[in-house]
């Protein structure tokens, strides 16, 4: 370029004077065609008017503006000789003396790519090549046209330009691959920027995720011609993520290990997170991300999320993780002393998935009940000694069981026991009181009629002994001569007091037992024997006596060895004790050895043996 400028001072130098207009010409800067095709670069160009050329000549140069350079003749008006290149190729179609240079040039090649420089001559001196020129391209593809950013779900067009400045042949565009796009249409128009003319073709489409990477083509043809160009356009749609693959809710062992794995398609790639609860386990960006957990437990228990996001857009996906584990070791909640008589409610819980089953046993035997839940209720409305004791609560489901034993301990005032009562021997006397009762009862002993009180502190008589709720005092006493002795124990804690009169028995009364069936057997002979003079001796009796044995009401002289006999002693209390026939005997001292078959008629004949024993009373003498 440097070159024809250095010429130019020269030219002004000589017709500074002479030349008032200016030396100018006009062509598009820039200009494409297809190879094969043909191209017409308009041109007009200007000079002094004052010159008046007689002949007006022009030479168009290529690549170079200057004539040393012998840049390569494209077309010359004064002779024909041009380039070999441009040999039947170039045509002025311009009239030069009408200040009209356009150059057409045909069945354009490769080699035809470059700069185009006009020349005017207008003889002489007066020659001139204009700095304005035309860069030509030779080309051989459409170009396609895309938006700088394709979005999913909102149109878009693209076009395809096409240069259309050959007269003789019309382009025709043609889309390919486009069948398919949503809702796509297509329409043509030309256009025109500093008169170079264009033919360009507008696909408008509605983009898809699925459209991402598809290429569009662009055909461009010429009538009755073979030629044909292609381009071609990659879709890049951009698109807000979508979850193509992720876990469903699961259920898992507790101690395994699994894999939790989110797939995701977005462009461009989007950040993926897991989170379990709203916390942010692990996040990447990338097309997946894989969670892992290791040695589950219940605390990985829950809802997990897989969240992704990119610019365009966000999408999550959420699944529940179920840990399956045997239950938790059973809490009893609640106090499990009470007082006999209160309600109680015990509360046994635990834990598991799936949810327990949940056993109240006591003695093995079923109390309380709860299929998949995970706590039950032990109810009394009102407990009662016989409650008191140890008690299983056992949570089971399908992956083990676990077990808590609890005490359910009742408070409760004394009772004598049945076993409580006073046995004579040859020179002592033995009382046993028995009492149960929680908390440990205190027993004492007490003879009105000697105005005695006595309790373990007189070691010397009372013997205590404790077996659980079972408090055993024995009460020893030297055997003296007193019709009127007769001993109430008295068992005593904080609920209340049990009062009773204990019974005589006979020490012998034992000797059944020991005696075996052989004695029984004896025993049973002996009864015969003794009922049938019973029977004689009856007959005599009931003549003259007032007083008999059978009347139960007011037995004189008789303490009963056995509670069960008429006279319950369970209600027989002490005070309610018939004084008034023990106080009648004063004369009397006590044989407790002696036994008194007479008694027996009290009963039928078939009276068994061990009821013999107990019906053996004790005869005051
Ligand atoms: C120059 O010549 C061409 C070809 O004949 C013609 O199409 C064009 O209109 C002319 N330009 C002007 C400015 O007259
Ligand atoms: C194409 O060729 C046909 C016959 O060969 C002719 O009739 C028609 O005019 C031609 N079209 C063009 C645009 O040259
Ligand atoms: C989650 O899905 C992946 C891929 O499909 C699989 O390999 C994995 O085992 C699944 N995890 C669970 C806990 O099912
Ligand atoms: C997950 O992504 C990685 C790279 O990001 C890839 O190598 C792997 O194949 C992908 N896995 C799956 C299951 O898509
Ligand atoms: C699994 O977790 C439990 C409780 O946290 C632990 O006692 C045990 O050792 C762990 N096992 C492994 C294999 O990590
Ligand atoms: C998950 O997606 C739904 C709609 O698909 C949306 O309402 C919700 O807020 C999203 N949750 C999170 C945690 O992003
Ligand atoms: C036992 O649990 C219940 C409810 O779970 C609670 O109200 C009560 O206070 C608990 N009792 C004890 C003794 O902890
Ligand atoms: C229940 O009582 C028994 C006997 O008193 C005792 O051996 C056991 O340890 C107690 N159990 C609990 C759970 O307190
Ligand atoms: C028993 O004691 C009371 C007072 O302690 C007394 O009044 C009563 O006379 C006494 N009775 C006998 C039989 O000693
Ligand atoms: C036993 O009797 C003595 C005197 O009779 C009395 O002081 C003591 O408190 C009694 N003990 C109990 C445990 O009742």
């Amino acid at each position: 370029m440097k070159c024809c400028y250095k010429s130019l001072p020269v030219l002004w130098v000589l017709f500074q004077g002479v030349l008032a207009g200016p030396w100018s010409a006009w062509m598009p800067e820039h200009m494409s065609a297809f190879e094969g095709t043909c191209v017409v670069i308009p041109c007009r160009f200007n000079y002094p008017d004052e010159l008046r050329p007689s002949a007006v000549h022009g030479i168009w140069y290529f690549n170079s503006p200057y004539p040393k350079n012998y840049p390569p003749v494209v077309y010359k008006s004064r002779t024909n000789i041009v380039h070999e290149s441009f040999v039947g190729r170039s045509r002025l179609l311009g009239e030069l003396n009408f200040r009209n240079c356009t150059l057409q040039l045909s069945r354009l090649s490769p080699e035809l790519t470059g700069k185009y420089y006009f020349r005017g001559d207008l003889g002489g001196y007066n020659q001139y090549t204009y700095p304005q020129h035309c860069n030509l391209e030779i080309i051989n593809k459409p170009t396609i046209v895309t938006p700088p950013e394709i979005v999913e779900g909102s149109e878009v067009e693209l076009s395809c330009i096409v240069p259309d400045n050959c007269p003789e042949m019309k382009p025709i565009i043609t889309w390919t691959n486009y069948e398919g796009l949503a809702e796509h249409s297509i329409y043509a128009r030309v256009e025109e920027e500093s008169s170079t003319w264009s033919l360009t073709s507008l696909l408008k489409f509605m983009p898809s995720r699925e459209n991402d990477g598809r290429e569009v083509g662009c055909k461009v043809t010429y009538t009755n011609t073979t030629f044909e160009f292609d381009g071609s356009s990659t879709l890049d749609v951009k698109f807000p993520p979508r979850i193509v693959q992720a876990n469903a809710s699961v259920e898992v062992l507790q101690g395994s290990q699994i894999m939790l794995v989110c797939s995701v398609d977005s462009s461009p790639t989007a950040l993926i997170s897991w989170l379990r609860e709203d916390k942010v386990l692990q996040e990447d960006v990338g097309g997946n991300l894989t969670l892992y957990l290791d040695n589950i437990t219940y605390l990985e228990d829950g809802i997990y999320t897989c969240i992704t996001e990119n610019i365009y857009g966000s999408d999550n996906h959420s699944l529940a993780l179920s840990v399956l584990y045997a239950p938790w070791k059973p809490v009893v909640n609640s106090s499990v002393v009470a007082v006999e008589g209160e309600p109680v409610t015990i509360l046994c819980s635990s834990q598991s998935n799936p949810e327990p089953m949940i056993t109240i046993t006591k003695d093995k035997k079923p109390m309380a009940m709860g299929v998949y839940q995970n706590q039950v209720a032990l109810e009394f409305e009102s407990v009662t000694h016989e409650d008191d004791g140890e008690y299983w609560c056992t949570a089971e489901n399908q992956f083990g069981q676990s077990s808590t034993p609890f005490n359910l301990t009742i408070e409760f005032p004394p009772l004598i026991l049945p076993d409580s009562r006073c046995t004579a021997a040859r020179d002592t006397v033995k009382c046993i009181c028995a009492a149960k009762s929680n908390p440990e009862a205190v027993i004492t002993f007490e003879l009105p009629t000697r105005n005695i009180t006595v309790n373990e502190t007189d070691r010397e008589f009372v013997y205590s002994q404790k077996t659980g709720y079972i408090v055993t005092s024995i009460l020893t006493l030297q055997r003296e001569v007193d019709s009127q002795l007769y001993i109430v124990c008295a068992a005593r804690n904080l609920y209340g007091a049990k009062n009773q009169q204990l019974q005589f028995h006979h020490s012998n009364s034992l000797m059944w037992a020991k005696v075996g069936p052989v004695g029984a057997v004896v025993a049973f002979a002996i009864l015969i024997a003794v009922v049938c003079y019973v029977s004689q001796t009856r007959k005599k009796k009931n003549m003259n006596e007032s007083s008999s044995f059978m009347q139960t009401e007011n037995p004189p002289v008789v303490y009963s060895g056995d509670y069960r006999t008429p006279g319950n002693p369970e209600k027989s209390e002490y005070g309610r004790c018939d004084k008034r026939l023990l106080n009648k005997r004063d004369d009397l001292g006590i044989d407790y050895a002696n036994i008194d078959f007479t008694k027996l008629s009290t009963k039928d004949s078939y009276t068994l043996t061990e009821e013999l024993a107990e019906y053996a009373e004790i005869r005051v003498k």
